[in-house]
């Protein structure tokens, strides 16, 4: 049974809400009656209500880089699941790269999240993938192993059903250089092994695996194009409309 494709915008800290709004704008009639893949924003929570007006009824999801774990609190800057719903959101990212380096995310931190996600009913892309070093070290398959079993702590293979993963190389995030599409399908292998491992083949068959890491155009079709390759998150290239439409339509 082949699995629908995910192609997804990660905007990062970019964009204000006219810039946004001009984005969606641009870009839904170009993806009009789009309905091979699923397709989904993820902006700054400050652009969500922007982001969701202006896609409202179209064939495009609208979610959040980032959730906290709980339900409400003295969380100064974070924002919570029910406040993402209120506004429409759906799905959300969790454990980006840059959230691991930059706000000390752990992979226990991840596991909260996920359960969260899953408990209010969003589509978690969890986000997992080595840095250079560990690919020099020949570490890879250790890595991945390691972020998937700590992401999947306690989650059952009735949980996992709205699961997603994005395998996204560290070293390949915003740097231009890309995987091959060989070695992204040999580490999106390896995770859907894992999976299968704790959850079940049946569970691991059905579950996304998304690819990310400069993903421009001119290399879409190759990744894409890659059996184990389930969609893609993207980020440089998703900010403007022509860029991100001619991914999702490879
Ligand atoms: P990039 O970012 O496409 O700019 O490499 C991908 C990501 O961080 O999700």
């Amino acid at each position: 049974m082949p699995r629908k494709a995910l192609i997804a915008a990660n905007w990062k800290m970019y964009k204000t809400p006219a810039e946004a709004k001009a984005f969606v704008d641009a870009f839904l009639p170009l993806v009009a009656g789009h309905t091979r893949d699923e397709m989904a924003l993820f902006p700054s929570p400050v652009l969500l209500p922007t982001v969701m007006a202006a896609a409202r009824g179209s064939n495009v999801a609208v979610g959040a880089q980032n959730i906290h774990f709980a339900e409400e609190g003295a969380y100064t800057g974070e924002t919570s699941i029910a406040q993402l719903k209120a506004v429409g959101g759906t799905h959300t990212l969790i454990g980006h790269s840059e959230r691991r380096q930059y706000f000390a995310e752990t992979d226990e931190i991840v596991n909260k999240k996920l359960h969260a996600a899953l408990k209010h009913g969003l589509v978690p892309v969890v986000c997992v993938g080595e840095v250079l070093a560990e690919r020099e070290a020949g570490q890879t398959g250790q890595v991945l192993k390691t972020q998937v079993t700590g992401a999947f702590a306690g989650i059952t293979a009735e949980m996992a059903a709205p699961i997603v993963i994005a395998y996204e190389p560290v070293w390949a995030i915003g740097t231009g250089k890309t995987a091959t599409p060989e070695m992204a399908a040999d580490a999106h292998r390896i995770i859907r092994a894992e999976v299968a491992g704790l959850l079940g083949a049946g569970v691991a068959a059905k579950m996304r695996i998304l690819y990310g890491g400069s993903v421009k155009p001119e290399n879409a079709t190759a990744l894409l194009g890659q059996e184990e390759i389930d969609g893609a998150l993207v980020g440089g290239a998703s900010l403007k409309p022509d860029s991100f439409a001619k991914i999702v339509k490879y």
